[in-house]
């Protein structure tokens, strides 16, 4: 079977450029501005093609936590999101800590219809079985505690986890620190209480110490969310060129005042920061500071949102909004087509080393979504596809949106349907 996507326009070396792709058995065979012949044809005119998105950080919540998100929905939403690779955290319920806990959720994970990675969590004590894993995203590391019980504060631990010869995604955030912080404010119920909890000095602890431990390890710092943080990443990259780092939508396009609004539908981990922290992560995004823009989709129900702030889970959904956020902001001029794509794409794909994903290229996977930069659209709760049924975004007026999402060659959603399909394990190179 081929596909066609014809008259598009593809980035060339920054250039948008008439092309036309051909698809076979789900990989890219041509990119060229000649004519190609195909069983199927997409007319992509007046369009964008860009490479898939690559989520480096989801919770689709499988095992354990399917009221809040599966691997069928979560993927739906991402799917509609553009994005046709997403990598998922290990804090499920067990927590995916051992080879046969990793080995059920493969099983699990074959419900996706977007392609998948998965994660292993760090403990005190499974080092061994971290070293054996195979062909996993990545190891993700608690500094600080937040949904589920994935947490390491034991320096030697630490270590050794860097030390593993696995990417380690880091969860910076000071336990020590933020539970002092908890405790002085424990007689407090206002949600806004939350990003003074989890304060920036509760961030900048963690990565310091982190960069103090990581030597010449690959340690990718997720959801870094302030000014502080953005500064010693940068001093930490002269020294490491495996540091690496990304930032969320949420953290680009909310603040904590979200928190007086939106209540605990705006608590997350790390918190919303203010005005000063969100110029900073654009500013860092410039500056090449930034490497990734991942969602850290965390859905959590309306009911279990609507409990009393200590009671409410942290996390909101973000697959099927980044794009749209993100395509809105090169439409206002904030940030180029070139740069979400590098943000989005290319650089999880170099950074975990995952093969053949991330360009629009011969012999590259067609992972691909086609987008409409004229669109105006709503996002709108009731039309979304994330189990939850709710975003922070809910009412925002975005121009620019995915039309067309491809997976391996397949059509999983176009025109706000979405098509049943079968995503494939993510392969790493060096993992
Ligand atoms: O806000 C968050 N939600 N941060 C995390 O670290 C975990 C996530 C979740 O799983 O709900
Ligand atoms: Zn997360």
């Amino acid at each position: 079977m081929t596909l066609s996507i014809l008259k598009g326009k593809v980035l060339v070396k920054g250039k948008l450029e008439n092309r036309n792709i051909l698809i076979e058995d789900g990989k890219i065979i041509e990119v060229t501005e000649d004519t190609v012949s195909s069983n199927d044809k997409i007319n992509a005119e007046g369009k964008i093609i860009l490479p898939g998105l690559i989520d480096c950080h989801v919770h689709l919540r499988e095992p354990g936590l399917t009221q809040k998100e599966d691997f069928k929905t979560g993927s739906m939403a991402a799917a509609a999101g553009g994005v046709t690779s997403v990598f998922e955290m290990p804090n499920t319920n067990p927590a995916t800590t051992t080879l046969q806990l990793l080995q059920e959720k493969k099983e699990l994970a074959k419900k996706s219809i977007v392609n998948y990675g998965l994660y292993m969590g760090a403990t005190t004590d499974n080092i061994e079985e971290i070293k054996k894993a195979e062909n996993i995203a990545g190891v993700k590391l608690y500094m600080g505690s937040s949904t589920g019980n994935l947490l390491v504060t034991d320096k030697e631990a630490i270590k050794n986890v860097f030390d593993s010869g696995k990417t380690v995604v880091v969860h910076a955030e000071d336990e020590e620190l933020m539970n002092k912080n908890a405790e002085h404010y424990k007689d407090e119920k206002d949600p806004v209480i939350h990003a003074k909890i989890r304060s920036n000095e509760v961030e900048a602890t963690a990565i310091k110490s982190a960069v103090l431990m990581v030597g010449n390890n690959k340690v990718h710092f997720t959801h870094t969310s302030t000014k502080e943080s953005m500064e010693i990443i940068k001093e930490a990259k002269k020294n490491n060129s495996n540091i690496s780092c990304d930032v969320t939508p949420h953290h680009l396009f909310l603040t904590y005042e979200e928190l007086k609004t939106q209540r605990n539908f705006a608590k997350m981990n790390p918190a919303l920061r203010n005005k000063e922290d969100v110029e900073a992560l654009w500013k860092a995004i410039d500056e090449g500071i930034v490497d990734c823009i991942a969602t850290d989709h965390a859905g959590h129900t309306k009911d279990e949102k609507e409990a009393d702030y200590w009671e409410a889970p942290s996390g909101v959904p973000g697959l099927e909004t980044m794009l749209p956020l993100l395509l809105d902001a090169v439409n206002k001029g904030r940030i180029t087509l070139e740069k979400v794509t590098e943000l989005t794409s290319i650089n999880p794909a170099k950074i975990f080393g995952v093969k053949n994903k991330g360009k629009i290229e011969k012999g590259y996977d067609a992972d691909l979504v086609i987008v409409d930069m004229n669109m105006e659209k709503e996002i709108k709760n009731e039309e979304l596809f994330t189990k939850c049924g709710w975003s922070p975004f809910n009412g925002w007026k975005l121009k620019g949106w995915p039309v067309t999402t491809i997976v391996n060659g397949n059509i999983v959603f176009d025109d706000g349907e979405i098509s049943e399909a079968n995503g494939k394990e993510v392969e790493f190179k060096c993992q």
